[in-house]
Formats: C-alpha cells, structure tokens, sequence
C-alpha cells in the first residue's frame, strides 16, 4: 500500500507525459505532504502546470466505483452523531474512536456494535433503529452543495475526461438523499444504494451491483472507500480501492490518501495502471 498526505494539492490536472516518466522512477519524498512509504516505482511529485486534456487511455482501468459516506460527503459524522444521541438516550457507552468503527457498517451491523454485546427485545432493536434513521434523516435537511468533500467535483471531471465510468455505491438507504443534496446525483451513470443491496435477488454487495450494472469486469473497477469494511468488500470482489482516511483503518486498500483534496486523475490512473501491471507481471513469473 503506498499512502499519501495531500493536504495543499491543487485540484489540476497537471503532468507532462515527460513529467509522468519522471513519477515512475524510483522512491523518493514528494514534498513535505505527499510521500511514498515503500520501495515500489510511483509518484515521485505532483506538477504544478497546467495541461490539457490528456491523450492516452488506461486500459486496465474501465470504472471508478464511489462509496458515499465519508468520501462524497462528510456524512460519517453526521450517521454517529445520530448513534451518539440513540446511546445517550438508552444509557449506553459511546467510547471514542467508536465513530470510526461504525463507517460503513449496516444499520443492524451498528446497532449491535453499539449494544456491545447487550440483549435487547426485537421490536426495541427496530425501534431504536427507527429512531436513529430518524435522527440522521433530519440532519441531512442541513446538508448542501458546498459540503461536497474536498477534491471530489474536481477527480469526476478529470476522470470523465479519461473515459471512466462512474458509479456511487453505498449501504445507506438515504445514500440518493446524500448525493441528491450535495448535488451530484447526474455525475454518476450508475447509482447503488442499501435498497438496491436489500432487493438484489442473491444478496451482492453494493460493489458487486454497482460494476455488473455498468457491465464492467472488478478487475477494471476501483472502489473510493472511507472504511475498513468497504476496503475489504472491494479486495474481495477482486477490485482495486483508494483509501481515505486514517491508515490504520485502510488496510485493505491499494493507495491511501489523506482525503481527495488535490488528488488529479492523470496521476491517479497512471499509478494504478503501473500498479495492475506489476501484478500481471508477478502474476506471469508464478
Ligand atoms: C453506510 C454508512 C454506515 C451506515 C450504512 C447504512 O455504509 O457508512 O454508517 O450505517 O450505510 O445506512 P442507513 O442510512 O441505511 O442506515
Ligand atoms: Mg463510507
């Protein structure tokens, strides 16, 4: 996994091809907010010029899958503010660093991390998962367009312009809400969300749904994901992930960024092109 702080990136598409061949060769530090942590070829920096639209396609790449919460919009917090107030109201203990455990997780899957292992009669559980819903559905009336997450807006476009379809694909039941109030729903040709997952005959993964729906192999699909959960689903599914967020919890992922902010689509397609083709390549020597 290669990992990058990329906190005052500009959001521009930028590299030379030249400038592309000089990203290859070797290991090195990028800047004092962008760095490589192992010893494979990768970016060696971001260029601050300017370009326009690029010529050359990626081939390994047909599809950029993106989860919502927590990558669209910073509606993570929003879901464990509901849950805090859910444990506040029932006497239960919301320890710190809880809210990070919870992204991703299914309503259901929550509700039980939250008991910690507590009983609770059936029609309580649903009640307190009603509320909870309720709860989170009333904070997204705040939401809007500027709390689209950094960088977004901008890698879509870039990423438009290299071909790439692109889907959103997210557990939530209220993920067309999210995307509907940030203002986004158009930019996807596929959208998956928790009813598409409840109503899908053999019980796939939003992921799995997502790539069949825009008839794309995994092997070509990356998934944008801000949880362990989600990492893991898409390494799973046998697709590529961009991880955001705190590393310890992006294991799974094959690249980590801080967030979006900055991160261009040239630079991003050319590193996961070069990272395919080194897997082929151990792959063949097997
Ligand atoms: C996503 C979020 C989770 C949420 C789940 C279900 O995976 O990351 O935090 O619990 O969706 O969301 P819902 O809105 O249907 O309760
Ligand atoms: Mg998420």
């Amino acid at each position: 996994m290669s990992s990058f702080g990329n906190g005052a990136l500009d959001c521009i598409d930028t590299s030379s091809d030249a400038d592309m061949e000089s990203m290859t060769k070797g290991t090195e530090t990028l800047g004092p907010e962008i760095f490589i942590d192992d010893d494979r070829p990768g970016l060696s920096r971001f260029d601050a010029k300017p370009r326009r639209a690029a010529p050359r396609t990626f081939e390994s790449i047909g599809a950029f899958i993106f989860d919502v919460d927590g990558v669209i919009a910073d509606t993570a917090d929003l879901h464990a503010t509901a849950w805090r107030r859910v444990a506040d109201e029932e006497g239960l203990p919301f320890a710190e660093g809880l809210s990070d455990e919870l992204r991703g997780l299914s309503r259901k899957a929550s509700l039980e991390k939250l008991l910690g292992g507590r009983s609770v009669p059936a029609d309580a559980f649903e009640a307190m998962m009603d509320r909870k819903n309720r709860y989170y559905a009333e904070s997204l009336h705040r939401l809007e367009p500027k709390d689209i997450l950094p960088g977004v807006t901008c890698l879509l476009d870039g990423l438009r312009r290299f071909d790439i379809k692109l889907a959103a694909a997210s557990a939530s039941c209220n993920a067309r809400t999210v995307l509907s109030c940030v203002g986004v729903m158009d930019e996807f040709e596929v959208i998956m969300d928790g009813n598409d997952v409840a109503r899908s005959k053999h019980g796939l993964h939003q992921f799995a749904l997502a790539a069949a729906s825009l008839r794309m192999v995994p092997q070509r699909c990356v998934v944008v994901d801000d949880s362990t959960a989600g990492l893991s689903a898409a390494r799973q599914l046998g697709m590529r992930s961009i991880g955001l967020g705190e590393r310890d919890r992006l294991c799974a992922a094959t690249m980590t960024f801080d967030s979006l902010r900055g991160v261009e689509a040239r630079t991003l397609l050319h590193w996961l092109d070069q990272s395919c083709a080194r897997k082929d390549a151990v792959g063949a020597r097997r």
